[in-house]
């Protein structure tokens, strides 16, 4: 269905993009995977402009050919959206890595997408100003990754997710032209939202070139608190209390028991008591600008908390404690991942059906006999669900468990929830889509990607 690449193919492409045109092995390898399991197919090239034009340049001669293209930021991703599926092109964007403007006066920022998200967040520190969402690899993701996926992360359940801070897009289309989809203005009523509609369909519309970004005051002061629970689901039912109470914590994060110990032998720190009896915790954030007014969230929130067996909270006392705490909750991920075979959903459901959504994946997981790893955002109902190979045979983890998670994703739905809260549906979720949407609904999302690339070049195979 896409042309295979040729020796004349390579010599157009090194004519756009000279020496940063590779067809090495370790290239190959490098841009055959992302983060997503242990799936890897390789591209036949991996391209490296250095700005829009040269990827007009590449997409326009692609699309004439019919060689598929796939974008491919920091390959931080764990749905497999930076997984050239079909070969062709693996479409890098790490050269363009420059912060253009911080318009301190409008609060904006204007920058390049393989800018590293915490170099960014950094950058507009500096100037007193808060970019707010924060994947757990926030120290390697690309901003324009991040844009693609409509990333999450702790903060967005009191700040929101990536889309509510990108105002406008400069991007590439597949048949080589150069467009910006909106204004950098804060209201924006004027015609469809071209904005809203590239942002977070990975990689399949457009190639993203430059990114303007909202952003808000920097909170000076946090508070945060690791509460201990002998019970994981009423930790859970904890969540929705708080919010109840009037509270909007800045993080508020789930670990099941299990989670937590790997992560401590993972990174070697122990320094957290895990209680026998420590079914699950929750790490609690709050921050703004007024100390007093974060001491008093946090007596409201110990005062609810009481109501749900929780064991001895712990305050963190210093940055380095802030930090060590946080790094625990962030590499939970790397822990579940160097542990076992393990096969990652990323459900989401109303908040408050969030006990709900525990009891089910552990009642799905006995049926099947799978162990799951649960944690995640749960102030968003968003719960990262980690199954866990442990004993299955190949037949049962090959043939069994898509059934089991159909089953989950089947009762995700029917509590109000979906698929995917941040990791996108890339590749690893494609089979489920149908359970979240009608087939009416899945022939327009198909015919939007028609108009845009109607050769169907850009990043082929995922979500649909
Ligand atoms: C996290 C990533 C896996 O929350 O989304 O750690
Ligand atoms: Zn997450």
């Amino acid at each position: 269905m896409y042309k295979s690449i040729s020796s004349e193919d390579i010599f157009v492409f090194r004519s756009i993009v000279d020496d940063r045109c590779f067809i090495d092995e370790q290239a190959l390898f490098d841009y055959s995977h992302d983060e997503t399991e242990d799936i890897s197919i390789l591209p036949s090239v991996v391209l490296k402009p250095i700005n829009p034009e040269e990827v007009s340049a590449i997409l326009r001669y692609c699309n004439e050919h019919t060689i598929c293209v796939t974008p491919s930021g920091a390959r931080t991703g764990l749905s497999g959206g930076a997984i050239p599926v079909h070969g062709g092109v693996a479409l890098s964007l790490e050269k363009f890595n420059r912060i253009l403007e911080i318009d301190e006066k409008n609060h904006q920022v204007t920058t390049e997408p393989g800018v590293i998200t915490q170099v960014l967040q950094d950058a507009v520190k500096e100037k007193g100003l808060f970019y707010p969402p924060d994947p757990a690899s926030k120290g390697s993701c690309f901003i324009g990754g991040n844009v693609s996926e409509n990333s999450g992360g702790p903060k967005a359940v009191k700040y929101g997710v990536t889309n509510e801070y990108v105002l406008n897009l400069e991007v590439v289309l597949p048949s080589g032209e150069i467009i910006w989809t909106g204004a950098n203005v804060l209201k924006n009523a004027t015609g469809y939202n071209l904005t809203q509609l590239i942002t977070g369909s990975e990689g399949t519309l457009a190639v993203i070139t430059k990114i303007v970004l909202k952003l808000i005051p920097h909170p000076t002061h946090n508070l945060l608190m690791l509460a201990p629970f002998f019970s994981a689901e009423k930790a859970c039912e904890a969540v929705g209390a708080i919010f109840r109470a009037g509270i909007t914590p800045s993080g508020l994060e789930f670990m099941e028991r299990d989670a937590l110990i790997w992560t401590q032998v993972f990174l070697g720190d122990t320094s957290i008591h895990v209680g026998e009896n420590h079914a699950a915790h929750l790490l609690i954030e709050v921050d703004g600008f007024d100390p007093e007014i974060l001491m008093n969230d946090c007596t409201k929130i110990m005062e609810v908390l009481e109501q749900f067996e929780t064991d001895e909270v712990l305050f963190a006392e210093s940055q380095a404690q802030k930090d060590a705490l946080w790094k625990l909750r962030r590499s939970v991920g790397e822990a579940v991942k160097s542990n076992s075979i393990y096969k990652e959903e990323d459900t989401v459901v109303p908040r408050f059906a969030l006990p709900e959504l525990l009891q089910h994946i552990k009642s799905i997981g006995k049926n099947y006999g799978f162990k799951s790893v649960c944690y995640g955002h749960a102030g968003d109902g968003n719960l990262h669900v980690n199954i866990i190979k442990g004993d299955l045979t190949d037949a049962q983890w090959n043939d069994e468990l898509p059934l089991a998670i159909r089953e989950l994703f089947s009762e995700v739905v029917r509590m109000g929830g979906t698929l995917s809260g941040e990791h996108g549906i890339g590749l690893v979720q494609k089979p489920y889509m149908d359970i979240a949407f009608s087939e009416t609904s899945l022939n327009l999302m198909r015919s939007i990607k028609k108009v845009f690339d109607p050769k169907g070049i850009l990043n082929p195979g995922k979500i649909f």
